[in-house]
């Protein structure tokens, strides 16, 4: 039996956590369920977003399934999204885009994985404000030292890319590809115009594909691979991407095949695994039984096929599928025909296919 850390989340995380759970159980994949709380409740609770011992929870069982929570603003308190892929060097956010019949898309059948870049990049937080002291001691040395012209009025924030960090997340991308036995990795970069962020990728990542020989790779500038998922998103495969252009691209294809409310993701380290939907708390829907529990579902089949189950993954997938396919109880995003149904008719029907089955 597996122990794995459940934290439900806020706004519509508990709905789709309850969804998950129960779709988890029908499986009976043998998962117990630690469940803690972070986000809205825990600063109800225990005065932070993030007590310790969630953090602790999820370095004891290695692994969990959250829901998404609410970044607040203008409280003092931190992402608890970046906290957590910090805290536990999170590097790789993995995002597995596939088209499933039923689901209303433009194009007939998609399987493209986004593989993002986690830890730095413009994410890293080093900004400086717009009028600021350290601001005006960053723009007279830039342009002491290299002639660099900042405006007066100009905010700035700062863009690193380092070897290591490219090799992990290039290395990872082209393992998951093998493993996957999938076709080849698209990197897209940026390089002719930032050469020694984006330059340094490119050149990293070249030498790197040379010890991989049996994945195919071509790297690409990110606006032409956005182009060509707009227009041929079939020719993609494994995608990989930096911090802030992984960010975009994987919301892109998410839209692709559906929308935020069937886009799964997970966020993988060394040691720990965090699994969750692409979306957010969706605050505008809380509450309301209208949230589509099919993300965080098929987040949790990812989890099981972390986890070595891969026939109760599997068997889930198929239940979800069958319920897509079906097309009789979509949610509202999924643009019903008619009534659209609650998140937990969504549910049930995914529980009872897989009684049936
Ligand atoms: P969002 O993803 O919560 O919502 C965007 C739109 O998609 C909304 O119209 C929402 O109703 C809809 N939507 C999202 N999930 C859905 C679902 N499962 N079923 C049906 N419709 C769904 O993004 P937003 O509004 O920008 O962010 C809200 C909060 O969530 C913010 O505080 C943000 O920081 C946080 N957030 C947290 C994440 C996480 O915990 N991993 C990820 C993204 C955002």
């Amino acid at each position: 039996m597996a122990k794995v850390t459940l934290i439900p989340g806020d706004g519509i995380g508990p709905e789709v956590a309850e969804a998950t759970r129960r779709a988890v159980d029908a499986v009976d994949a043998g998962i117990e369920w630690d469940v803690h709380e972070a986000g809205a409740p825990a600063i109800e609770s225990y005065g932070t977003p993030l007590p310790d011992h969630v953090l602790e929870s999820i370095k004891t069982n290695k692994v969990a399934l959250k829901g998404p929570v609410t970044t607040p603003v203008g409280t003092g308190f931190r992402s608890i999204n970046v906290a957590l892929r910090q805290e536990l060097d999170l590097y790789a956010s993995v995002r597995p885009c596939r088209l499933y019949a039923g689901v209303p898309s433009r194009f007939e059948a998609l399987d493209i994985v986004v593989v993002r870049e986690n830890t730095e990049d413009l994410y890293e937080g080093i900004e400086f404000e717009r009028g600021s002291k350290e601001l005006a001691k960053l723009r007279g040395y830039l342009n002491y030292v290299h002639g660099f012209p900042i405006a007066k009025d100009a905010g700035v924030s700062v863009k690193p890319i380092s070897i290591t960090a490219t090799r992990d997340i290039v290395c990872f991308a082209f393992d998951y590809a093998k493993e996957h036995r999938r076709r080849k990795v698209t990197l897209g970069h940026k390089a002719n115009i930032m050469r020694f962020s984006d330059g340094l990728w490119l050149e990293t990542a070249e030498k790197l594909a040379e010890d991989y020989r049996d994945v195919g790779f071509e790297a690409i500038q990110v606006d032409e691979l956005a182009m060509w998922l707009a227009w041929h998103p079939q020719e993609l495969d494994v995608i990989v991407l930096s911090n802030l252009y992984g960010d975009i691209i994987s919301d892109l294809c998410a839209g692709l095949v559906g929308g935020l409310g069937v886009a799964p993701g997970m966020n993988l380290g060394h040691e720990y695994a965090v699994f969750e939907p692409t979306h957010g708390s969706a605050p505008d829907i809380a509450g309301q039984q209208m949230a589509n529990p099919i993300a965080m579902i098929l987040s949790a089949v990812l989890m099981l096929r972390h986890l070595g189950q891969p026939a109760d993954a599997d068997r889930l997938e198929r239940a979800v599928a069958g319920v897509l396919a079906e097309g009789k109880h979509r949610t509202a995003d999924l643009r019903p025909a008619g009534p659209p149904a609650k998140t937990d008719e969504v549910t049930d029907a995914i529980v009872a296919q897989l009684d049936a089955g």
